[in-house]
């Protein structure tokens, strides 16, 4: 394919945009001119759509933006989505395909700063820390006595590199580890973590705290639904740092309105900005804005990465992390 004159990379990421580093640099570099989104928020699939449409635009460094076939269909020139995370059920990889732009992601890159945000949920709720704070704040001085993380078990649904820092910073709080992953890591991964194989259902009827860490897929939507919530132990937390369409909100509502659970923690919710949400009334829940990601150290990472493998796209390289590799048989 020609490359326009002025090549263009669009960037939708805020902290990709806003957090000055290598990873901007090494686009400039290459020459290549960039277009940032008038929005700090994932854009919806016109706004999308209408900045693609630009001919010169070749690469998008992308967020969590709705990427589906009707903004692909008007893009131009667009030959590499590069997603600044780790996820991609926000692209629709086989509409990216069929017209042959390459899908890139950033794994690993993200790990420690989501595996931390995890702890300080589990923290947060065993400790009811965000409670006390709300009520200090209103006058009332009283305490809500919690829940040590020693001894008790975590569940970790999704045994990947995320779930594997999990279970490394829990176990250093003394926590028992069982996991469910239909596609467990290598067995010295598993035995290095000390971490127990179990069913779905053994998981969550013996965990003290039930962590997910797996993609949002058909085959993972709502994959906490009532009936895996009743079969939760009786005053258990619930922590969702992965992704919102695996829990049925609706049903975790009740759950924690009758304090059959003890309490959630979410940072990914089933629709963002997620500010209107039932869940944010209950006292026994608590949110954070998707922020798992959000440090210094990983917005560097994760954006070299993903500025390197745009870069290796057009310059006709294969990346390391594609997530289309059928792209490549056409
Ligand atoms: C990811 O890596 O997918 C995070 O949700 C940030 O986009």
């Amino acid at each position: 394919m020609t490359q326009p004159s002025t090549a263009k990379i669009l960037v939708t990421t805020r902290s990709f945009r806003k957090v000055p580093g290598k990873h901007q640099e090494v686009l400039a570099e290459a020459g290549y001119e960039l277009v940032n989104s008038p929005q700090d928020r994932p854009l919806k699939a016109n706004e999308l759509g209408a900045l693609l449409a630009d001919p010169q635009i070749v690469g998008a460094i992308l967020g969590l933006d709705e990427v589906n076939s009707a903004a692909l269909e008007a893009a131009q020139a667009l030959r590499v989505i590069s997603r600044f995370g780790v996820g991609v059920d926000n692209v629709d990889l086989a509409a990216a395909t069929a017209r042959g732009i390459v899908v890139t992601n950033t794994p690993g890159a993200n790990s420690i700063a989501v595996a931390e945000l995890t702890l300080a949920l589990m923290l947060a709720l065993a400790r009811h820390v965000t409670r006390h704070d709300r009520a200090i704040r209103q006058g009332n001085w009283s305490v809500v006595s919690g829940m040590e993380l020693h001894g008790q078990t975590l569940g970790i649904i999704g045994l990947g590199r995320i779930g594997q820092e999990t279970a490394q910073r829990a176990a250093a709080f003394g926590m028992r580890i069982l996991y469910y992953d239909p596609v467990p890591p290598s067995p010295e991964v598993v035995s290095a973590l000390n971490a127990t194989p179990c069913t779905l259902d053994e998981l969550l009827a013996d965990s003290d705290v039930v962590s997910l860490h797996l993609p949002l897929m058909d085959e993972t939507r709502n994959l906490i639904d009532a009936d895996a919530l009743a079969g939760m132990k009786p005053g258990a937390l619930l922590i969702n740092t992965a992704r919102g369409g695996l829990v049925d909100e609706a049903a975790l509502y009740e759950a924690l309105a009758q304090n059959k659970l003890g309490g959630a923690a979410f940072d990914a919710f089933a629709k963002e900005p997620s500010t209107g949400n039932p869940l944010l009334e209950l006292e026994n829940f608590i949110a954070t804005p998707h922020s798992g990601s959000a440090t210094r150290q990983t917005t560097l990472r994760m954006g070299l990465m993903a500025a390197e493998n745009a870069l290796a796209v057009l310059r006709g390289e294969r990346p390391v992390h594609v997530v289309n590799p059928e792209v490549y048989q056409r």
